[in-house]
C-alpha cells in the first residue's frame, strides 16, 4: 500500500525543529507578558459567519481561501482563518471588558487558509497575536506596535522595515472610495480582471494589484480624504513611535487584506523574503469589528505575525539557537541482571534535573555507549555487576572520555560537576 503522507499545504515539525519554534514563542509570550498581555486561546473551529462578517466578503481571504464545512447538525463551521475575530467574541462574550479596560490578551496557534502553498504560504501556519480592546487611544496602537519590536529585537531578528498608514473612520473611507473609483472608472478596460471585479467590490483593494502597478502610483492619496480626527490619531502614534524608538515608515499605500480596519494599520516587511511573503506580519486597529459580531461598540487594536516566516528570517541571520539533545545523561545496564539498580540511578538523576535516558536492552556495551552520542549525552553512567554489588556506579565523561566508580550517593553530583563544566 502506499505511504500516507501529510496533506498538502501542511508540515511536519520534527522533534530537531521544535527547539526553534519554542525558542519563538517563549519569546513572545514573555515579552508580551512584559507588557501585562495575558494568556488566550479560542477555539480552532468557529461559526462560518464570523469570519464572514468580521473578515469581510469582499477579501480574498473569505472568497478563495477558507476550509469551511458542515457539522452534523447543518451548521457552517470554519477551520480560523485569523485570530482577531474569535479573540474579540471570547473576550466580549466573556465581558472582559466590564472588569479591566482595556483587555490585552496574547495568543499563538494554528491558523488555516487555503492559498497555493509556496515558500511562506501554506494551507496550515502558526501565527502569535495580541489585541488590545476596549480603548481608542493612539498610545495603544503604538503599544502593540512596540511589542512586537521587542520581540523581533528579543529573537536579534535585525533589518525590519515597519510599514504604518492610517485608513481613517468610515467616512474618510468612504470619501477615498468615492475618490478611487473616480480616477479607475475611465481605466476600467485597461484592468486585470481581479482589479476590474475590485472597482466595483472592494475599490481599496485595487492599491494591492502588483499588475496595474503603475496606476496605483497615480492613485489619489488616502491621506487626503481623512478629517482632522484620523490625521490628529495617525499623527500622535507616528510621534508615540518615534519616542519609542521605533523607526516606521509611511506607506500611503498599504490597506491590508481585511476589511475590518480602521484608523492605524501596519505591516513588518523584511527584505530577505520575496515578494507577495514579505510580510511577516501586521495589524491595526479595528473599531467597527465588535458591533459587526453583535457586540456593543468597542475600539481595539492588536497584530499577528506568521511563525514559520520569522522563523526562515532568523535561520538566514543565523539568530537560531542550536538544536537541544535529548538527553544529557545515559544510563546503562552491562546486562540485564542489573536493569533494576540502573532504573533506580536513572529516576535518582532525573530527579536531581538532569535529563537522562536509560538503556537496559539485552546489547552489547559498546553499542549503547554508541547510543549516547545519538542522543547527545556528554556523560554515560554505567552499572555492572560489581557496581551492584558495591552500590556505586561507573562515570564516564564523554567529552574528555575519562571515567570514575562513585559511591551512588554521589553520582547526582559528580554527574551535575561534569555537566557544569567542572569535572
Ligand atoms: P494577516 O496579515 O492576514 O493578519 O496575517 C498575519 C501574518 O500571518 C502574515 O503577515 C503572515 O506572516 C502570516 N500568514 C498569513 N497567511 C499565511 C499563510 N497562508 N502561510 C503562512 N503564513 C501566513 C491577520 O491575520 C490579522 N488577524 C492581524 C491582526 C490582529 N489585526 C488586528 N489584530
Amino acid at each position: 500500500m502506499p505511504e500516507i503522507a501529510a496533506p498538502k499545504g501542511t508540515r511536519d515539525i520534527l522533534p530537531d525543529e521544535f527547539g526553534a519554534r519554542r525558542w519563538l514563542l517563549d519569546a513572545h509570550r514573555t515579552v508580551a507578558e512584559s507588557f501585562g498581555y495575558r494568556a488566550i486561546e479560542t477555539p480552532i473551529i468557529e461559526a462560518t459567519d464570523l469570519f464572514i462578517r468580521g473578515v469581510g466578503t469582499d477579501t480574498d481571504i473569505v472568497e478563495k481561501q477558507m476550509f469551511t464545512f458542515e457539522d452534523r447538525g447543518g451548521r457552517s463551521l470554519t477551520l480560523r482563518p485569523e485570530g482577531t475575530a474569535g479573540a474579540l467574541r471570547a473576550s466580549l462574550g466573556a465581558h472582559l471588558d466590564q472588569e479591566v479596560r482595556p483587555v490585552r490578551v496574547h495568543y499563538a496557534g494554528p491558523f488555516f487558509r487555503a492559498e497555493r502553498p509556496q515558500a511562506g504560504r501554506q494551507h496550515q501556519f502558526t501565527q502569535v497575536g495580541i489585541e488590545c480592546i476596549g480603548e481608542g487611544s493612539p498610545a495603544l496602537d503604538a503599544e502593540i506596535v512596540e511589542v512586537a519590536w521587542r520581540f523581533f529585537a528579543a529573537l536579534g531578528i535585525t533589518g525590519i522595515r515597519l510599514q504604518v498608514n492610517s485608513l481613517g473612520g468610515p467616512e474618510d473611507r468612504a470619501r477615498y472610495r468615492t475618490a478611487l473609483v473616480e480616477y479607475y472608472t475611465p481605466l476600467e478596460a485597461t484592468l486585470c480582471d481581479d482589479c476590474r471585479r475590485r472597482l466595483h467590490t472592494n475599490p481599496l483593494r485595487l492599491l494591492d494589484c502588483k499588475r496595474d502597478a503603475g496606476l496605483v502610483e497615480g492613485a489619489p492619496l488616502l491621506w487626503d480624504s481623512l478629517d482632522g480626527a484620523s490625521r490628529d490619531h495617525f499623527t500622535a502614534v507616528l510621534r508615540d513611535l518615534e519616542a519609542a524608538g521605533i523607526d516606521a515608515i509611511r506607506n500611503d499605500r498599504l490597506v491590508r487584506g481585511l476589511d475590518y480596519y480602521s484608523d492605524t494599520v501596519f505591516e513588518f516587511w523584511h527584505d530577505t523574503l520575496q515578494g507577495a511573503q514579505s510580510s511577516l506580519g501586521g495589524g491595526g486597529r479595528y473599531d467597527g469589528l465588535a458591533e459587526l459580531l453583535g457586540f456593543p461598540e468597542t475600539p481595539a487594536t492588536g497584530y499577528a505575525l506568521g511563525v514559520e516566516r520569522i522563523l526562515m528570517v532568523a535561520r538566514t541571520l543565523g539568530t537560531v539557537p542550536g538544536v537541544e539533545p535529548a538527553a544529557e545523561v545515559l544510563v546503562c545496564s552491562v546486562e540485564p541482571d542489573q536493569a533494576g539498580a540502573a532504573a533506580a540511578m536513572a529516576r535518582l538523576l532525573r530527579e536531581a534535573a538532569a535529563r537522562t535516558v536509560l538503556d537496559v536492552a539485552d546489547r552489547r556495551l559498546d553499542r549503547k555507549l554508541r547510543g549516547a552520542g545519538r542522543v547527545g549525552a556528554r556523560v554515560a553512567v554505567i552499572v555492572g555487576e560489581n557496581e551492584v554489588a558495591g552500590a556505586s556506579a561507573v562515570v564516564r565523561d564523554l567529552d574528555s572520555r575519562s571515567q570514575q566508580t562513585v559511591p551512588v550517593a554521589e553520582l547526582a553530583a559528580t554527574v551535575a560537576r561534569i555537566l557544569g563544566g567542572d569535572s
